[in-house]
């Protein structure tokens, strides 16, 4: 039973990662500090799981720290690289928090890997490389564009370096995952995206719902889209939590086409901020409190991915729709008010 290592195991992701990867016969040791992800996520998986899944608080773009990790699992095989801050806005705002942190972490994580011969390694990127592509649906070998944050610098960057790696290991083989839009939650409701004070559409959309929130607003609806509103290739977290296990699966077994690769997670599918709130109203039976406002600034147009690359190399198949990602984010999001209401 091959042991990966998942670092920010109690975030959104790499939670969900987490019971892809057991469930699918792998053993798993978590890192994470908590400065992002949540203890509670730990013994959420572990207890959905059945099973207790180790996480190790150490902070990862401190060396000695990122080590002690390693030298408890001498027999870690893989590694998922999860652990980044991703707040755009934040990353505006403090660069070089973002900086050292996200490029800080993969340095010292490739870096351990080398020592500890850890081969396998599967690095967490982002649509967001992209930009506003030129041609849609976007392919992997479209040109990667001005990063419009930190953040998606940060991402560009990882993935650089990740590249430089893999040419000077030729032994190692390296995963880029380039997410879209990553919505929903586990169906179990038993886990899900814990953020109090969410940016991204789907969460505001069930805390509007649930009444955290009086109203949302949308973004615009006058830009050169179907509906006016901004275009996004939403994609349910389980879906990418199971790319990583056949990303891993793969280079385990050494069945990629190089040993460095990068691939698109999303659906194929383009929907708009409007459509989804729809499909939310007609999913949940509630009535959303939302107003039209101003363009929201770094905001890309539309993009949506070309997945054949993921389809035909790692066999994976997105199963979920926007209804399935809509039900999943609003049972989750009353779970949390079932859990909130029991504190
Ligand atoms: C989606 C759409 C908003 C909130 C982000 C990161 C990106 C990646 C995916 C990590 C946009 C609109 C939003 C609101 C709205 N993350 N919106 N009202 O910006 O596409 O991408 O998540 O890899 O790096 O940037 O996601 O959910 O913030 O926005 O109208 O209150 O919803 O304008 O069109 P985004 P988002």
């Amino acid at each position: 039973m091959s042991k990966i290592l998942v670092t920010g195991g109690c975030g959104y992701i790499g939670s969900h990662t987490i019971v892809d990867l057991v469930e699918h016969g792998y053993d798993v040791v978590s890192v994470d500090n908590l400065s992002r992800g949540f203890g509670e996520m730990n013994e959420r998986v572990s207890a959905l799981l059945g099973k207790k899944i180790l996480n190790y608080t150490a902070d990862l773009s401190i060396m000695s720290e990122a080590r002690t990790v390693f030298e408890a699992h001498p027999d870690i095989e893989g590694i998922i690289h999860f652990a980044a801050y991703k707040s755009v806005p934040e990353s505006v705002e403090k660069p070089l928090m973002y900086y050292q942190n996200n490029i800080g972490s993969l340095l010292n994580i490739l870096q351990l890997a080398t020592e500890f011969g850890v081969k396998n390694i599967v690095f967490s990127s982002s649509c967001s490389v992209y930009g506003n592509a030129d041609e849609l649906p976007v392919t992997e070998s479209a040109p990667l564009k001005e990063a419009e944050s930190p953040y998606a610098h940060t991402k560009q960057i990882g993935e650089g370096i990740c590249e430089a790696f893999a040419k000077a290991h030729p032994d190692y083989r390296v995963v880029l995952l380039r997410y879209f839009n990553p919505v929903g939650a586990h169906p179990s409701a038993q886990i899900g995206e814990m953020n109090k004070r969410p940016e991204n559409l789907v969460p505001i959309v069930t805390q509007t719902a649930i009444g955290i929130r009086e109203s949302m607003t949308v973004f615009g609806n006058d830009y050169d889209t179907r509906d006016g509103s901004c275009v996004r290739d939403y994609i349910h977290v389980s879906d990418i939590a199971h790319a990583h296990t056949l990303a891993v699966q793969h280079a385990l077994q050494q069945t990629l086409p190089s040993n460095c690769e990068v691939y698109n997670l999303g659906t194929g599918e383009g929907v708009t901020v409007l459509e989804l709130i729809k499909a939310f109203e007609e999913v949940s039976g509630v009535k959303l409190n939302y107003e039209i406002g101003p363009r929201r600034a770094g905001d890309v147009i539309k993009v949506y991915a070309n997945n054949n690359k993921a389809r035909t190399e790692l066999g994976w198949v997105p199963k979920h729709d926007i209804v399935t990602m809509m039900q999943t984010a609003w049972a989750w999001e009353q779970a949390l008010a079932a859990i909130e209401a029991n504190k």
